[in-house]
């Protein structure tokens, strides 16, 4: 018979057994289930509500449980619905009555907010510790690149001199927003729910914060109505993980522009490229396109959370056992991405010499030039103009600004004298813009310590 058998005569069809059976998911669980039995067998225990020789069976019945199951040696049974039916079950094995003890003054219904938001809180750490390594990674490669120049964009079309360094470095930025939206997750994720009971909370007087602290929670929840069909942490996390694929994401479509014939900015390193079944020649950018590509997936698991809460009545609906694939999916996406992207960034061979020459093309020290004409007292709008007309005078003679001779300068402005020249170096472009948050060598090598201090500090 089922734990929930009582009040039927028949069984259940067995394809509906199938159907609503969460257990070949949320086995993995497991861990966080029984640590939370235990806490709460030792809290029933404490409070008189069973016997203290029954609080200790059952914890100590638990221990053996889990170890059993983590050497393999348990199998799960459909029928018994999900992972807190099934180690329910397994103990009444063991155990008899005195396992049919532990439900006492809990709910499934609270059981499984415990578990999902104990499982939260270890992977939002586990991904923080692999986003800490993807941001020095990063902050490596920037100093290693400080004098790097390249082109910035503005459109996909060439704009101003900046530094590899300076472009991965606004990654790094990106990074540390998502590692303080994930600090900022676990703060909510970290509330104790146990005790909600099926929607009203209980009758036995049971110590909340006891079991609060036996679990590492640093706040219990306050209404038992929420505390049971809250999933706002839920979609928080997944909600920031998407925020984090998109960062990913931006990147990885650079990479997959750079390592084109077409730029040649970068080159990636074998180990983290494929070729083609037919054409010899390839050699593409598969893990950059995947990772790409997975960010739909994540996206879609933030979409199926809200749309599965949208619309359900208080308190807990069988509707919300749909949240652990969705959640599940996220975290291993990002798992999986994570290092990989990493590596990939990691190995990959940066040609500066290539991506200094697409700074000398496509005029981006213009601005510059127009500069260089407003410090010699020429206003800005009239110094745009000219500058403008020299850009059509130098693609009309496929030339560049650099390349012009001071005659061709000043037959467009007499103001115009040689140290324009040193002016629209795309060196001294870059180190003039000394302004914080621009991409000078003598800024960026403040900012990169300036992360060194805050990777020492997470
Ligand atoms: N497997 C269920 C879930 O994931 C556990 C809670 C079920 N509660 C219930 N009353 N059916 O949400």
């Amino acid at each position: 018979m089922k734990l929930w058998g009582g009040r039927f005569t028949k069984s259940t069809d067995s394809f509906t057994d199938h159907f609503h059976s969460s257990i070949s998911f949320d086995q993995r669980l497991y861990q966080e289930d029984i640590t939370g039995s235990i806490a709460h067998a030792a809290m029933l225990g404490k409070q008189g509500i069973i016997a203290k020789e029954d609080a200790e069976l059952i914890q100590k019945t638990l221990k053996e449980i889990l170890a059993d199951m983590e050497a393999g040696k348990v199998t799960f049974d459909e029928k018994a619905e999900d992972i807190h039916m099934n180690i329910e079950t397994i103990l009444i094995e063991r155990i008899g009555d005195v396992g049919k003890r532990l439900h006492t003054g809990r709910s499934r219904n609270d059981q499984v907010a415990l578990d999902i938001r104990m499982y939260i809180k270890t992977e939002i750490k586990e991904i923080q510790s692999l986003l800490k390594n993807t941001m020095m990674v990063f902050n490596q490669i920037a100093s290693e690149n400080v004098e790097t120049i390249m082109p910035g964009y503005t459109h996909l079309q060439r704009a101003q001199p900046i530094t590899f360094a300076h472009h991965i470095l606004a990654y790094v930025e990106m990074f540390k927003r998502d590692y303080e939206r994930l600090t900022d997750t676990y703060k909510r994720t970290n509330c104790m729910p146990l005790g909600s009971g099926a929607l009203a909370s209980t009758t036995y007087p049971l110590d909340r914060e006891f079991v609060a602290e036996q679990l590492g929670f640093d706040s219990i929840t306050l209404n038992s109505m929420d505390g049971v069909s809250d999933r706002d942490f839920c979609i928080e996390l997944v909600s920031t993980l998407s925020i984090l694929m998109m960062h990913l994401s931006r990147f990885c479509e650079e990479i997959i522009l750079w390592s084109s014939h077409e730029f040649r900015f970068i080159e990636l390193d074998d180990a983290y490229s494929t070729g083609s079944s037919i054409m010899p020649q390839k050699k593409n950018p598969d893990m950059a396109e995947l990772i790409r590509g997975k960010t739909g997936r994540v996206y879609g698991n933030l979409m199926g959370l809200f749309t599965m809460m949208k619309g359900l009545p208080l308190a807990y609906n069988k509707d919300m056992q749909e949240d652990k694939e969705a959640v599940f999916s996220a975290v291993d996406t990002i798992k999986m991405c994570l290092p990989v992207f990493t590596a990939m960034i990691e190995t990959m061979t940066v040609h500066q010499q290539t991506m200094y020459h697409a700074t000398k093309g496509g005029f981006t020290n213009a601005t510059d030039a127009a500069d260089w004409l407003v410090k010699n007292g020429v206003p800005f709008r009239d110094a745009h103009a000219i500058i403008g007309q020299l850009v059509l005078y130098c693609i009309n003679h496929n030339t560049n600004l650099d390349d012009l001779t001071l005659q061709e300068y000043q037959a467009i402005s007499p103001v115009f004298n040689e140290t324009v020249y040193d002016a629209i170096r795309v060196e001294k472009c870059v180190a003039a813009r000394n302004v914080k948050g621009g991409p000078s060598q003598e800024y960026i090598k403040k900012l990169i310590a300036v992360n060194d201090d805050y990777f020492k500090m997470i």
